[in-house]
């Protein structure tokens, strides 16, 4: 792979209200001396998708968990993260208190082997909402929100398991804001969907900045331009540039981006 100056960098921080940010993040895995992500300072604009991209291995999916805390048990993650003037990064914080505000979608559709409103219910049980009415309100809702709702609101009791991939994605998406979060992350949500449910996705994606603030990490460059107001270009664990998503992929300032999104990389 040729070489770069990974010193050389070009990171902005967005004039819009950020809804969260990190300072000089760092993350080792296990025993390692080598840091996986080195010194990742981001800030996310309220009500925006922004995308990150890189290579494999480069630190997206690393970055993306260490915001919600779920590095917790396999790395040492330093640095601040900052939501709401407070840093979710101190080992004081309650970690299941900060999942509420920051929910994750995966990569694979991992709906649980429930029917399709008990995939919703569950955790809104296990975070003590005992009103069955709030329940099933927040199942519409949430279903409504992830563009689900008409696909599937006559059969609420089938099996998630019986939906398609780009149904349960959805579904997955619901269920994480069944739970009232105001972030959501989601770790490359389309790379299992066929085309069509790819484009229903994204759809769904934009409309949800209405309520929330997105952050995606996405191998597709068509979609990060298609749908993200800014976007973060990382390489070997470093930050490279970071900027609005126009301006990332028609006039990058830094050499390894460009040649990341002209495809003259590695
Ligand atoms: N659980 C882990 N234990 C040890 N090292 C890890 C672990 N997860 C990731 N890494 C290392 O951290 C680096 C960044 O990996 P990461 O999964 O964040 O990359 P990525 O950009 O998400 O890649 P991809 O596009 O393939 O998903 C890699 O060198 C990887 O080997
Ligand atoms: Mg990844």
């Amino acid at each position: 792979m040729q070489t770069y100056d990974l010193s050389d960098t070009h990171i902005v921080t967005p004039p819009e209200e950020i809804a969260l940010s990190t300072h000089q993040l760092q993350v080792y895995y296990g025993n390692n001396r080598q840091a996986s992500m080195t010194d990742a300072s981001l800030s996310f604009p309220r009500f925006q998708i922004t995308a990150l991209i890189g290579a494999s291995g480069s630190g997206k999916s690393t970055y993306l968990r260490s915001l919600n805390r779920l590095n917790d048990r396999i790395a040492r993650v330093q640095g601040e993260i900052m939501y709401r003037n407070t840093n979710i990064n101190s080992p004081k914080i309650n970690v299941y208190e900060v999942r509420k505000h920051i929910g994750m979608v995966f990569q694979k559709p991992n709906p649980f082997a429930k029917s399709i409103s008990e995939n919703i219910t569950f955790a809104l049980k296990a975070a003590g909402i005992t009103d069955r009415r709030e329940r099933h309100q927040r199942v519409e809702t949430s279903l409504k929100e992830a563009a689900l709702w008409d696909e599937v609101k006559d059969d609420l009791n089938k099996s998630a398991l019986a939906l398609s991939g780009g149904q349960q994605q959805r579904l997955c998406i619901a269920r994480a804001i069944a739970m009232k979060p105001d972030i959501l992350l989601l770790d490359e949500p389309a790379s299992a969907l066929d085309p069509i449910s790819t484009t229903k996705l994204e759809v769904t994606l934009k409309a949800l900045t209405q309520k929330y603030t997105i952050i995606i990490v996405t191998h597709n460059m068509q979609q990060a331009s298609r749908i993200s107001a800014y976007t973060a270009f990382f390489h070997l664990g470093h930050v490279t540039e970071y900027d609005q998503t126009e301006k990332i992929f028609q006039t990058p300032k830094i050499q390894a981006t460009h040649d990341y999104v002209t495809g003259n990389f590695g």
